[in-house]
């Protein structure tokens, strides 16, 4: 997160402290072997909600990302983690990192395993771009909105896939005009 940080030009703390405190969420995937793995997905393609996932493999394989219109077969690396940048740390940069499209298939042979964990910031904490991320040339592309409203979202009314924080935005922008009618 300070290196992210640096990176954009704010204080190396800037994210340290956004995260201080997070609500984060660690996910263990089990993948049984599929005697048709051509039909299915072990997980369809989707974004991660969160803000940076840091993933571990085993050595069977079989995440992929898309990168340049094609799907990319991930290989395991003994001992590494694969990170990648989630929905909600692509609304505190208002676009400028985007959020990675990846999936997981399976195969006929072997059982798949997988651990995940997903940074998130503290539920209630609003989700706001740093002041100098928003400018003329890059003008403010989501609302302001809590990781708790987006965890409801995607658990209770949308499964994530690669469009998740545009209907997420756009549910947030309806939720705000009908509280405005009630009076
Ligand atoms: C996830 C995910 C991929 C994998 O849990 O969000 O994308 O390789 N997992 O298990
Ligand atoms: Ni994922």
């Amino acid at each position: 997160m300070g290196l992210l940080g640096i990176s954009l030009g704010l204080d190396q703390a800037y994210f340290k402290d956004f995260f201080e405190q997070n609500d984060s969420i660690l996910r263990l995937n089990h993948y049984p072997p599929c005697q048709k793995p051509e039909l299915t997905l072990g997980t369809g393609p989707h974004t991660d909600p969160t803000s940076l996932t840091i993933l571990h493999q085993d050595q069977v394989g079989g995440l992929q990302v898309f990168a340049d219109e094609k799907w990319h077969s991930v290989a395991h690396i003994p001992g590494a983690f694969v990170v990648n940048i989630g929905d909600t740390f692509m609304a505190l940069t208002n676009g400028i990192y985007k959020s990675c499209l990846h999936r997981a298939v399976v195969n006929t042979e072997t059982v798949r395993k997988s651990l995940a964990f997903f940074l998130c910031p503290k539920l209630e904490r609003p989700v706001t771009p740093a002041a100098g991320l928003v400018t003329a040339e890059n003008p403010r592309k989501y609302p302001d909105f809590t990781w708790a409203a987006l965890l409801k979202f995607t658990q209770n009314h949308y499964r994530a896939d690669m469009k998740t924080l545009v209907a997420f935005s756009k549910w947030v922008q309806e939720q705000e005009s009908n509280n405005k009618l009630i009076p």
